[in-house]
């Protein structure tokens, strides 16, 4: 039995099976981007963030998972994925055998890859897929598709492909109401549950590596502390 506002340590597609069909508001969600990426820029070769997430190599994961996200899902609902440029084919075919593509926003980032220095540009944006089942009208404004947020860094990144906090609040408050049930099936550092409280939404999520999961808590239990001193 599926408790709503935990984050579970488990595989999200042994986890999502538990979920009932038609019972999500909105996911959220942040799956590997299938490019096996490991960052060469810090000196510290045994640093967890040189070594690649689990299942940034694993297609199979990401089919079975936009199939079980559907499934899940209420009628006229909406999902944000996110995704990388260089997969971006694959992403959008799989999503479109199940739902409407309403934009694929572009995130500009303050920072770019290296890469191939001579040869190609340095890219500044990662992609974010919002799709409907159905039709799901948006909360307030319209927005654009380019959305300008800074990475997260320093002290504050506790997981090496986290997400502004900020950037995943617009995807809650745009597409869901106060108590709603949001889902995010690869919640790495919790920034979708950290959106969820601060929101008034309620959340499900799953996350597979330890070290992850017990930041991803830990994270939750500070932010509450915070939150309760105010
Ligand atoms: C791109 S990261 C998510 C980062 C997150 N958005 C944040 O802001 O911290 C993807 C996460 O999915 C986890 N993961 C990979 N395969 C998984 C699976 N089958 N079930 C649950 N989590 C998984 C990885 O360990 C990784 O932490």
């Amino acid at each position: 039995m599926i408790e709503l506002n935990k984050i579970y340590n488990e595989d999200c597609l042994e986890g999502i099976r538990q979920i009932d069909d038609k019972t999500i508001d909105l996911i959220v969600t942040d799956p590997p981007y299938l490019i096996n990426y490991k960052t060469n820029r810090r000196q510290d070769k045994s640093h967890k963030f040189t070594t690649a997430i689990e299942n940034d190599d694993n297609p199979d994961l990401i089919v079975t998972y936009i199939k079980e996200c559907y499934r899940i899902l209420k009628d006229d609902s909406a999902m944000y994925m996110f995704c990388n440029a260089d997969k971006v084919e694959f992403f959008k075919k799989e999503l479109n055998k199940f739902f409407n593509v309403k934009n694929m926003i572009i995130w500009v980032k303050n920072n770019h890859t290296a890469g191939d220095l001579k040869r190609a540009f340095g890219k500044k944006y990662e992609i974010i897929f919002l799709v409907n089942k159905g039709k799901k009208e948006f909360n307030g404004k319209r927005l654009t598709d380019v959305w300008n947020f800074d990475r997260v860094v320093g002290n504050k990144q506790i997981h090496q492909n986290q997400k502004p906090l900020d950037l995943i609040t617009q995807c809650v408050v745009k597409h869901s109401a106060e108590g709603d049930v949001i889902f995010d099936g690869f919640m790495g550092s919790g920034t979708t549950a950290i959106a969820c409280i601060n929101t008034n939404r309620n959340f499900i999520g799953f996350e597979t590596d330890k070290e992850y999961f017990y930041k991803s808590i830990e994270r939750i239990k500070d932010h509450k502390k915070e939150l309760e001193t105010d």
